[in-house]
């Protein structure tokens, strides 16, 4: 196997702490760095006059290196975007759930390969912008036949795949919740399960109650899923508990969150996951991240890509409105979408560049991190190295 030294790099973000060379802060800051890697993996990290030998070398030219962003929270699998309800949200409609069923009709109709080609564009105009890890929902389908052909494409692009049958109630089984939620605990998840690592929920209003959420959520680990859920984006259901109570690895969106929802995050294993391009795109108040992060709740940032709340792939966007709109500040963001991706998708191979981690990262022309939101709207992301595995 042969070992290649990532030379000349001014600013490395490692988000590992301990290393020797680093500065010790969270970020774990090394300067005018190197790594070596082989295959898939870090062989070494430090300065790059310690560097050892390796067969091949890339010089980086003073540029910053950072983990690849691990965008935790997508919905790539639809049929048409949305453009025209964007534009009359901004003219002063509100969003709700109920967008959904436009994308739904739009989903059934389209081909196997409209929707591959559309959902494989998506995850190459993250992977220009530095993401190197997506989780990818189903959703748009919500038939059977529907819902394991998203499934499909998605296990095609992703092992972070995740089952959201319980995205609305489909119009034909208005009046018929019960009968929904049964085919989605029961028949739909079935057909479901293999090869999908993730069961999700959109419990808020217009969509599915706790009580729908915890049933669901339950099936679906009885059948070796694990849960993770949207919550509390247009009110507060009590669904972040529920996430907390069955140890989700995430709860997302949290724009509306009592003391007593950030505290019981705070004292758990879940991951708030906010998602500043939804916020953005519906023109809603920001999710409260800087509180979370001040009471001691590990959060993460994520797109969402969808056609319906948040038509953006980009993190670096994310990054920037997180740190303008969400209080955060420049190294919280990144660390939140790139090691807090990794703590919401329960993986620590990713997220962090240290000796036996993946050797996925983004190379930025900036002398640092903080250019990722101090020049919002600027493709500063030259390269993005993610090593085939
Ligand atoms: O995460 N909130 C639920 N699902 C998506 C939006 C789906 C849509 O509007 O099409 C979200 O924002
Ligand atoms: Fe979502």
């Amino acid at each position: 196997m042969t070992t290649t030294l990532v030379d000349n790099i001014g600013l490395l973000v490692t988000n590992d702490s301990s290393n020797d060379a680093g500065d010790g802060s969270p970020l774990g800051i090394v300067r005018d760095a190197a790594m070596v890697i082989e295959a898939d993996r870090v062989l070494w990290v430090g300065r790059r006059t310690r560097a050892p030998e390796a067969d091949s070398r890339v010089d980086f030219d003073r540029q910053t290196v950072v983990p690849g962003f691990v965008d935790s929270h997508s919905h790539l699998i639809f049929g048409a975007d949305r453009a025209d309800e964007f534009a009359s949200r901004m003219a002063g409609t509100p969003y709700t759930a109920g967008g959904i069923a436009a994308t739904l009709i739009a989903t059934r109709e389209a081909s196997d390969d409209t929707l591959r080609v559309n959902a494989s564009r998506l995850v190459a105009e993250m992977a220009s912008s530095g993401t190197t890890t997506v989780e990818i929902k189903s959703g748009y389908g919500l038939t059977t036949d529907d819902e394991v052909r998203g499934l499909a494409i998605a296990h095609a692009l992703t092992p972070e795949s995740t089952f959201l049958g319980a995205h609305v109630v489909p119009i034909e089984y208005q009046g018929r919740r019960d009968d929904y939620v049964s085919l989605v605990a029961g028949p739909m998840l079935d057909a479901c399960a293999a090869g999908t690592r993730w069961i999700d929920v959109f419990c808020d209003r217009g969509a599915f109650d706790v009580d729908e959420a915890r049933l669901i959520l339950q099936a679906g680990v009885a059948r070796g899923l694990l849960p993770r859920l949207h919550a509390h984006q247009l009110e507060r259901t009590g669904a972040v508990q529920l996430g907390v109570q069955l140890d989700a690895a995430s709860v997302d969106h949290c724009n509306h969150m009592s003391d007593v929802d950030v505290d019981a995050l705070a004292g758990s294993a879940t991951v708030a996951t906010v998602l500043p391009g939804a916020d953005f795109s519906t023109r809603s108040v920001y999710a409260d991240a800087r509180r979370m992060i001040d009471a001691g709740v590990v959060v993460a940032l994520a797109t969402d890509c969808n056609p319906g709340s948040s038509y953006t792939t980009s993190m670096p966007f994310c990054i920037a409105v997180a740190v303008r709109d969400m209080h955060l500040t420049p190294a919280e963001a990144l660390w939140s979408a790139t090691a807090g991706g990794a703590r919401a998708l329960r993986r620590d191979d990713v997220g962090v560049l240290a000796v036996g981690k993946r050797a996925d990262f983004a190379v930025i022309a900036a002398p640092s991190y903080v250019h990722l939101a101090y020049r919002p709207g600027v493709a500063l992301v030259t390269a993005t190295w993610k090593s085939a595995s």
